[in-house]
């Protein structure tokens, strides 16, 4: 026998009581790691299938799994609620008798859910490695920088607008509810960018540059009164300053890898090889793909246009593989198929792979938080701030 085996078994067969639904206590035990342990790592997939059936059944009702749509489908095959990042939050707030709300998706999703979720509901990511690489590409301190350069720039009646895309951590969206700024999702920041003009002069969009630029566009606002700001090297060329001066809204030079693949020359290619076929993009791709496709909108968007189709439609479709594969698989009346042809998932969501899954499934069932995501009070407050005001629309 293996010491992994050892290992494994007495993780089954340690008797620690599982936590009465009434007693809803706060856990001194959480611990955070990206390492898994070994016996985990080497399950087949059917142990691994038993084990998370069995901790789930055991859990029942005190735990809810969120699968985000770019998950892989051997994760969202387990998700009790499927969706985009927002509607997974408000759905987790919608679920009081959840003690445990283990988030299949990203670290700022997850940290959306514990924004949003009542202060007993722990919100855990199995892999905390799942980040995003946008929301990785503005941080705290380079925001505050870029408000600083922006407010000697424009003065006191300066009327800049803090906008935030969903994408990014909890303390930006903080600033944003401290700033008198406000959060959007790719659903609604055209929605979201109207609201920012009428309560200032102009706005500063982070960390999606071509979500920004996409929706300013949509707006009205034309290119030249746009800026983009690269937080690496502010300021770095000639005229920075006088097109900041200009600019209506200031974009973050920031943008999604998995979107950025796919270009005008794969919407060619599929409009020639399949006439009439419908090109479908999500907001996160470059402007001139998105001016080219017939429709673009966010993931729940994409999901509704191929639902809502009739048998024999064709679609091309530029988001994340996992999702494009799966409405394929679930509408085979249609011709779905991914505008880029090299198949690349995002390659953080797929951090979470169903070992990880199984391993803070069957701590939960012993009494023991794994990679919990907790975002502190002040910063909470300020995030919701933001939250509630997109809310408001
Ligand atoms: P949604 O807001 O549509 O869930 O998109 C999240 C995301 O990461 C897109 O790349
Ligand atoms: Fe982030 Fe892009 Fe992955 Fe979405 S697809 S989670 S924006 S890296």
């Amino acid at each position: 026998m293996t010491l992994q085996t050892t290992c494994a078994e007495s993780q089954e067969t340690r008797i620690l009581p599982l936590l009465s639904p009434h007693t809803r206590v706060k856990h001194d035990l959480s611990k955070s790691s990206d390492t898994i342990p070994q016996y985990y790592a080497q399950m087949s997939g059917n142990e691994l299938d038993r084990r998370i059936s069995a901790a789930r059944a055991t859990l029942a009702e005190r735990l809810v799994i969120l699968g985000h749509h770019y998950q892989r489908d051997e994760i969202i095959k387990y998700a009790d609620l499927r969706g985009d990042s927002f509607k997974l939050s408000q759905l987790a707030a919608a679920r009081p008798q959840a003690d445990y709300i283990v988030f299949c998706g990203v670290h700022f999703m997850a940290e959306s859910a514990d924004i949003l979720s009542a202060a007993y509901q722990k919100v855990i990511l199995p892999n905390p490695s799942a980040g995003c690489s946008m929301a990785d590409m503005a941080n705290i301190a380079e925001v505050e920088e870029c408000w600083q350069i922006l407010s000697d720039i424009f003065g006191e009646d300066a009327g800049i607008i803090p906008v935030t895309y969903m994408n990014s951590a909890a303390n930006l969206k903080a600033f944003c509810g401290r700033n008198g700024g406000i959060v959007c999702t790719s659903s609604n920041a055209p929605a979201v960018i109207a609201w920012a003009f009428r309560h200032g002069k102009r706005v500063l969009f982070f960390p999606d540059e071509h979500l920004g630029r996409n929706t300013a566009l949509t707006y009205g606002i034309a290119e030249e009164h746009m800026a983009v700001w690269n937080p690496k090297d502010p300021l770095a060329t000639e005229n920075a300053e006088e097109e900041i001066e200009r600019a209506k809204i200031i974009l973050w030079k920031g943008y999604c890898s998995t979107h950025m693949r796919f270009s005008v020359q794969q919407i060619e290619k599929a409009r020639a090889e399949y006439p009439g076929i419908n090109v479908l993009v999500h907001p996160e791709c470059r402007h001139e793909v998105v001016a080219t496709a017939d429709l673009y909108g966010s993931t729940e968007f994409i999901i509704q246009q191929v639902e809502k189709a009739p048998a024999g439609t064709q679609w091309a479709i530029g988001t994340e593989i996992n999702l494009v594969h799966r409405l394929a698989t679930e509408h085979p009346e249609q011709l779905i198929f991914c505008l880029d042809p090299i198949v690349c998932p995002c390659s953080t969501m797929y951090r979470i792979h169903p070992a990880y899954l199984a391993w803070v499934l069957e701590a939960l069932v012993h009494g023991e938080v794994i990679n919990q995501v907790s975002v502190d009070e002040e910063t909470a407050h300020w995030a919701r701030v933001a939250l509630e005001r997109m809310l408001a629309l």
